[in-house]
């Protein structure tokens, strides 16, 4: 594998491949020296234009596990400030001859773009609404090691489905791997013509005692321009997930960062079906699986094919990211 840019323009093989490295750093991080040799010498920059803590953090410390030299920006209090272009930015940062460039962005297609622009292997770390792809496998890892496995496994995904990366990503994770897939949130937070994806789309929660995992969603409000809901109090009464709407065989997900009484509830949050924890700590390994993954695959010549949506979700790459 050359990049990650999308779980859409990956094939079962390549999810097999990273989650069973996945799976043998497992058994690293469980060591009392949880560092391997695996990546020394090697440079892997984490560029964040948008705030993080899993992520950053997990790439980081992913890539410390495996010997890598470590070069974190965020774009605040970096050149970003100055009027420094993405394409700039990154002509600086492969000067260092990086192995590897984790990037998050608000814009669709940043990941895809920069990959255009360098050598490194790309992993995208969350482009604007569009794609999360490292979160969708780690939760393919924890479901997969919670419930033994994937096939048939029914995932109701719930919440501001619009705006959530972390949906269009887990959609085409989990309807990949076998699971049947379930969106379910208010009418004005569901992408027009999200079933092309290959989801069910629910608009209440009645028929979620189906669901194996409870996947929750937060409400985004740093990507709503307008007003998406009559009251937050009326959101809460319809689609929050409280004790009572669990039902005990069913475990909990969520992205995070949790929104503490409005998503969840707060005794659901902390409670014995949450893998809430569990997903943060898969997230290391399987981190460690796809900057393993990646360096095996660098030199590949890259794909062409861009792996961003034509559909409706979001258009395609931003006018300032191609110019
Ligand atoms: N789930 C996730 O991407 O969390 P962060 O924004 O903290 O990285």
């Amino acid at each position: 594998m050359r990049d990650l840019l999308t779980i859409e323009g990956l094939n079962n093989a390549d999810i097999d491949r990273i989650l069973e490295r996945a799976e043998g750093f497992a058994e690293v991080v469980s060591r009392d020296v949880k560092k391997v040799p695996a990546l020394q010498g090697r440079t892997v920059v984490n560029l964040f234009y948008e705030s993080s803590t899993r992520t950053s953090s997990s790439f980081e410390l992913a890539a410390k596990r495996l010997s890598a030299d470590v070069v974190n920006i965020k774009a605040s209090g970096s050149s970003v400030d100055k009027g420094e272009s993405l394409k700039d930015t990154i002509a600086t940062l492969n000067a260092y001859d990086p192995a590897v460039i984790v990037i998050r962005s608000p814009n669709v297609g940043a990941a895809q773009f920069i990959a255009g622009c360098t050598d490194a292997a790309v992993v995208n770390a969350g482009d604007g609404k569009h794609e999360h792809p490292s979160q969708a496998l780690l939760d393919l890892f924890t479901v997969k090691k919670r419930v033994g496995g994937l096939e048939g496994v029914k995932v109701w995904i719930v919440g501001d489905v619009l705006h959530s990366r972390v949906a269009r990503s887990n959609i085409h994770a989990f309807s990949k791997m076998g699971a049947s897939v379930t969106v379910c949130g208010p009418p004005t937070l569901m992408p027009r013509n999200v079933e092309n994806l290959g989801c069910n789309v629910e608009y209440s929660l009645d028929g979620l005692a189906e669901a194996d995992i409870v996947y929750a969603l937060r409400l985004q409000h740093e990507r709503m321009s307008g007003t998406f809901l009559p009251s937050l109090r009326e959101y809460i009464s319809h689609f929050q997930i409280d004790r009572h709407r669990l039902t005990p065989r069913q475990f909990l997900m969520h992205p995070g960062p949790v929104n503490r009484g409005v998503e969840l509830s707060v005794e659901v949050i902390d409670g014995p079906q949450s893998l809430i924890t569990e997903q943060v700590a898969n997230g290391l390994v399987v981190r460690m699986g796809i900057l393993f993954e990646l360096l095996s695959g660098s030199g590949l010549p890259r794909d062409s094919k861009s792996g961003v949506p034509e559909d409706s979700m979001e258009a395609g790459v931003p006018q300032e990211l191609t110019a």
